[in-house]
């Protein structure tokens, strides 16, 4: 047990207690965030006149040194001491001594845990966002190579009118690109710095709190120190928009096991992304889309587990909060590993372009267009909606797509049918007709494409 407090007490904290209190097993991973504002405010208290030159210096030299052995596993974070802000400064007054007392001059490890977690995320938004990026050109790569690979494009999982799987991944471009921005606004939004809030009611010294701001690249201080050593919005911002980014890979993750599944055939995962069967030799399971999908549900969880132990905290700091760190952690590593699994999946995927093509003529996507065929050629809409109706079924009756009919079998449904039906149902026209921006016909597409590129860089 290695505490910063302890004068006003009588008796030594109870074991368990220590323990249910400490934080250190999971704020450990704040060292690095936690020296480095350390840094700040002491270059800033010497700035003002409330710390020597010397001191400073001593000081720096001491975090410095605790940073660098730490780094080179020199200094192992003990769990004896009960959170990182205690490890840092025990650690740095058996280092330099006296001039360590002082570091923690006109602050709070209130004050002081709300900067280190804005530290973290900050850096870990950053990161998120890197692999955000990863993904959306391996969504980029996908969709330039497959602009001529026609599907089924769905409604209610019955195929509907056909697509191509360009257009296909450009749905989850447009997904994963709101992410990234929902993920700047957070940032822009929680970029304001709490150092020198104190304990909740600032402090009598002359703090520069601009200063430290701008050494740490804060656009600003925190207005109201109150809020500032309570606020823990930006974290519960953070995971909804960390559940939104789960709820898309999920959902994708869906699409790639059915696509993948025995009676789909879209698509063949990669045997590196796929897993084996202890019992039955010819499976290949699709789990990774299946674990990414069961994570989920651990950061809504954290989002849910956030919301729930803030709302009923009364002003200012409550231990509470202390329970924001470790679902904050779980929900980012989370999202980080399923980010960087996934695009490896979608990257080593094959696509079985003919499977879906054939899929898109044998569920009759081109339905609609060979109504409009017979609409063009003077048919009313409500006939050969009935008249395609009856192809259909007729198609159906001996499992065969609309374009395997031969003409003599369109017209005794229709004289209206001519040779030129073949070109006006076959796949690629029914795509490369729709041209209207955003929808899957190829310059359409290619315009987009051409739009995504600029986006990424
Ligand atoms: N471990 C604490 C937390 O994560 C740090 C702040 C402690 N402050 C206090 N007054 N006990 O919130």
């Amino acid at each position: 047990m290695a505490q910063l407090w302890g004068g006003r007490f009588t008796k030594k904290t109870d074991e368990l207690v220590y323990d249910f209190n400490a934080s250190i097993s999971f704020d450990q991973r704040l060292y690095r965030q936690d020296i480095r504002g350390s840094m700040a405010h002491v270059r800033m208290l010497a700035k003002q006149g409330i710390l020597s030159q010397e001191e400073r210096d001593e000081i720096l030299a001491g975090l410095t040194g605790i940073l660098e052995d730490v780094e080179q596993g020199k200094l192992s974070i003990s769990p004896a001491y009960e959170d990182i802000h205690s490890f840092v400064e025990a650690n740095l007054i058996q280092r330099i001594g006296d001039a360590g007392k002082k570091l923690h001059t006109g602050r709070s490890r209130n004050d002081q845990v709300a900067l280190d977690m804005k530290l973290y995320i900050r850096d870990e938004i950053g990161e998120t966002d890197v692999l955000l990026k990863k993904l959306l050109r391996t969504l980029l790569g996908i969709m330039r190579e497959h602009t001529e690979t026609f599907m089924p494009g769905f409604t209610h999982l019955q195929k509907a009118q056909p697509v191509t799987l360009a257009h296909h991944m450009g749905a989850y471009f447009e997904m994963f690109r709101r992410d990234r921005s929902r993920l700047s606004d957070i940032l822009r939004r929680m970029n304001t710095c709490p150092l020198g809030a104190g304990a909740l009611a600032g402090t009598t010294y002359p703090l520069d709190r601009e200063y430290t701001a701008e050494l740490l690249e804060f656009d600003e201080p925190t207005r109201n120190s109150m809020d500032s050593v309570s606020d823990r919005d930006y974290l519960i911002e953070l995971l909804s928009a960390l559940s939104t980014i789960m709820m898309h890979l999920s959902r994708f993750s869906e699409e790639v096991i059915i696509w993948n599944s025995n009676e789909y055939r879209f698509v063949e995962i990669d045997d590196a992304y796929s897993t084996g069967s202890s019992i039955m030799p010819q499976k290949k399971n699709p789990d990774i889309a299946e674990l990414v999908r069961g994570k989920t549900g651990r950061v809504y969880g954290a989002l849910m587990a956030l919301l729930s132990t803030m709302k009923g905290i009364p002003l200012a700091y409550n231990k509470d909060m202390q329970e924001d760190k470790e679902q904050t952690f779980d929900a980012i590593d989370t999202v980080k590993g399923c980010l960087t699994l996934f695009a490896g999946m979608l990257s080593t995927m094959k696509f079985n372009r003919q499977v879906m093509e054939d899929s898109a003529r044998k569920g009759f996507t081109n339905a609609t267009d060979a109504a409009d065929y017979l609409v063009n050629h003077g048919v009313p809409f409500r006939d050969a909606h009935g008249i395609v109706g009856q192809l259909v079924l007729y198609c159906v009756e001996r499992d065969m797509a609309l374009d395997d009919m031969s003409l003599s079998e369109l017209k005794s449904f229709s004289p209206v049918f001519e040779e030129d039906v073949f070109a006006a149902i076959s796949m690629k026209t029914c795509v490369d007709k729709r041209l209207t921006y955003g929808a899957p016909g190829r310059e359409a597409m290619e315009q987009v494409i051409g739009e995504y590129e600029k986006y990424l860089g």
